[in-house]
């Protein structure tokens, strides 16, 4: 299977071709969303809230994003593997920023990286890009920021933080970006920012005029039954699947139905 690359999605933007986009933590999820031919595999920082039951994702190190990613990039074969920066390692010291970006594209096997920020970081994107480094950009709610935000409600509803939305992508976009992951913002402004950029855009929470979609695997798996926003969509109940499975291999081990003979040797 031949690799996704950041130069296909651009075409496949000027292709009005949706990229679809799921993340991943582990080498097994990896391996099943590849083999589906999902698009693009995002390792989250999510993870920290996923993988670890953190309430926020501030909580989770570079460390750990390493090992995460590595595991979804032995799992993956076609998908591109883009992994976020996690809190504090691209934050306006440019040379930090290119050292753990590095990092982490040397000890990952990973494709690009994703950081949050519009133009407080563009010396630090800069820099990484220059280095050689693919950067996606994320932008409107950032969860990385939530301390100063007090909220993850919907961002760029007034006019003011739209306009300030809009300028970073066209400067992340100048910049060498490869594409933005707009996160929970009015639809109207997401159709907007992808029709006046070339780069794709990825919306999660941002409507259907996006260049491509993304979602939480887990979420979308319908894994956990607490976090129902309205972007979210479940595609699968394996909340009730996995539950109903251990019930029954509980009940079997308890009554010896397992194993049998022919599980015996
Ligand atoms: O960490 C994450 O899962 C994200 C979402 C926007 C998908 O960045
Ligand atoms: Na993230």
């Amino acid at each position: 299977k031949k690799k996704v690359t950041t130069l296909q999605l651009t075409k496949m933007k000027q292709d009005r071709e949706k990229i679809s986009v799921l993340t991943a933590y582990d080498f097994t999820m990896a391996q099943i969303i590849d083999n589906a031919g999902i698009d693009v595999i995002l390792v989250g920082d999510s993870a920290s809230n996923t993988m670890v039951g953190n309430a926020t994702t501030l909580f989770i190190t570079i460390e750990q994003m390493i090992f995460y990613a590595k595991s979804v990039v032995n799992g993956t074969k076609r998908a591109l593997v883009i992994v976020d920066m996690p809190f504090g390692t691209c934050s306006g010291d440019p040379m930090r920023s290119l050292e753990a970006a590095i990092k982490m594209m040397r000890e990952t096997g990973a494709d690009a990286i994703k950081v949050e920020g519009g133009s407080e970081i563009k010396d630090d994107v800069k820099k990484i890009i220059d280095a050689g480094i693919p950067v996606m950009a994320h932008l409107g709610l950032m969860p990385q920021s939530i301390n100063k935000y007090g909220t993850y409600a919907i961002r760029g509803k007034d006019e003011k933080e739209a306009e300030k939305l809009m300028q970073d992508c066209l400067l992340m976009e100048e910049l060498g970006a490869f594409g933005i992951l707009l996160e929970k913002i009015p639809a109207k402004l997401a159709t907007e920012i992808s029709e006046k950029i070339k780069i794709p855009t990825i919306g999660i929470g941002a409507g259907s005029g996006t260049d491509g979609q993304v979602l939480v695997i887990q979420d979308v798996m319908g894994m956990n039954k607490e976090f129902s926003p309205k972007f979210l969509r479940r595609y699968a109940d394996l909340h009730t699947i996995m539950t109903e499975a251990t019930q029954h291999y509980i009940s079997d081990v308890k009554a010896q139905k397992f194993p049998n003979e022919n599980e015996s040797y």
